[in-house]
């Protein structure tokens, strides 16, 4: 037994958990690239001043934050987006408008850790920053189906709850609640249906009945209808559904917000995000409307890995040298070599080892094919293929273009 445990909510990722994140990223990182995001990416610490007030408190309680040996408050990024709203006012003159940029930083936040949150986590980000017209909402909202899609997600399973906080705010101006409330009255909606009643009613006070039945009549906004509107031409509408009840736990959002969830809600939210008009402005120091959505790693591995999805998949260029006598091993490096040169994924016996366990050991690693290598190499430049699948053995040889292999011909 080890002495050393990792800490509470960190990951150790093990070849297979980091093979399996791996695919994830690649996944993200496709989706983002056939929606035409450029990705940016950022320091993961930060003045602990860019979270203060801007986030919100919950985010602000979870920091982890020190002082650092020049004695400067700075704090690990719990979030990304306060990092790109200063990246983007800074840089922004170089691009044109919009900026689509997307980011899977490691994120940091001392919560409780449970299922599905953790201490750390990595969170897939896609930002449109300098559009104000809902047409950026429908493409945020149609990217982050196209990644439900590539993960063999469909509207059975996942759904994305869409409200609007100016909806709220135009309600809270009606009934004359002024804006200081405003923050803790969308902290307390956005626990309606969460939390008991009981308890949302003592913070909603003589609104709380009106409020739940909003929620829970279905209501909807004029803006909201528009978006539904536009995302039936991207064909994604079984994925939507408006829900006021969505009102989003940071505060700088201003508009549209939106939460991805499992249909059955066995699992904690997948993903979130919508409009903050005003961070760029605060943070940035230049007035453009922005809006975006992060979908953390934790969730979304829970789902697809309960779902048996995302799984490994065999690699037909993964191949196993065999050396039966260690008088062939010269020969069998430079072979791996040429392998390797030209793509092929190659192990190599390290050691003088018996037939049978090199056998063994191309079928424990996964190889597709096993190549023997002995005197034939050098005589004839012919090796042994196995098919370790159907433990076929031919004699190919190797073709070899310009140093690397470039296939094999059987004689
Ligand atoms: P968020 O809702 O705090 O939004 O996080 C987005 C997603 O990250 C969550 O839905 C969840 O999947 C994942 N997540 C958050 N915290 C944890 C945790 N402790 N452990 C595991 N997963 C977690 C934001 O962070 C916004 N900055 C997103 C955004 C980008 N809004 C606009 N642009």
């Amino acid at each position: 037994m080890s002495t050393f445990q990792s800490l509470s909510g960190f990951r150790d990722f093990l070849p297979e958990d980091c093979a399996f994140r791996d695919r994830l990223f690649a996944l993200w990182r496709e989706s983002a690239r056939r929606f035409g995001f450029d990705p940016y990416d950022g320091p993961p610490l930060e003045p602990l001043e860019l979270y203060k007030k801007k986030s919100g408190e919950e985010i602000v309680k979870q920091l982890y934050n020190f002082i650092d040996k020049g004695n400067r408050e700075v704090a690990l990024r719990p979030e990304m987006t306060p990092t790109l709203a200063r990246m983007a006012g800074a840089a922004q003159r170089a691009y044109k408008k919009p900026l689509k940029w997307f980011s899977i930083p490691q994120l940091f936040r001392y919560e409780r850790a449970q299922r599905g949150r953790l201490r750390e986590h990595f969170q897939w980000n896609c930002d449109i920053i300098g559009e104000p017209g809902l047409g950026a909402e429908a493409e945020l909202l149609a990217l982050m189906v196209d990644a439900f899609r590539a993960m063999g997600l469909g509207a059975a399973e996942v759904e994305i709850r869409v409200s609007d906080r100016h909806f709220w705010k135009d309600y809270l101006a009606r009934h004359s609640v002024p804006e200081d409330r405003h923050y803790d009255f969308f902290q307390a909606i956005d626990k309606v249906g969460r939390d008991p009643d009981e308890v949302v009613r003592g913070k909603l006070g003589a609104l709380a009945d009106d409020v739940f039945r909003i929620i829970r009549e279905g209501g909807s906004s004029p803006r909201l209808e528009e978006l539904l509107g536009l995302v039936a031409a991207y064909g994604i509408q079984d994925f939507i559904r408006i829900d006021l009840g969505i009102v989003r736990g940071l505060a700088y959002y201003t508009g549209v917000v939106f939460e991805a969830h499992d249909r059955k809600g066995e699992f904690r939210a997948i993903a979130g995000g919508g409009r903050y008009d005003d961070l760029l402005k605060n943070i940035g120091g230049v007035d453009l409307p922005a809006l975006g959505f992060g979908m953390g790693d934790v969730v979304i591995t829970e789902i697809l890995k309960a779902k048996g999805r995302l799984g490994p998949e065999p690699d037909p260029r993964h191949v196993h040298l065999i050396i039966p006598d260690e008088a062939h091993r010269a020969a069998a490096l430079e072979v791996a070599t040429l392998l390797r040169a030209g793509g092929y994924r190659v192990d190599v016996p390290l050691a003088a080892a018996k037939v049978g366990r090199q056998f063994e050991a191309a079928q424990d690693r996964g190889a597709h094919h096993a190549i023997v290598v002995d005197g034939a190499w050098s005589t004839q430049r012919t090796v042994g293929l196995k098919d370790l699948a159907t433990r076929a053995q031919v004699s190919v040889r190797l073709r070899v273009e310009e140093g690397r292999v470039t296939g094999w011909e059987q004689v």
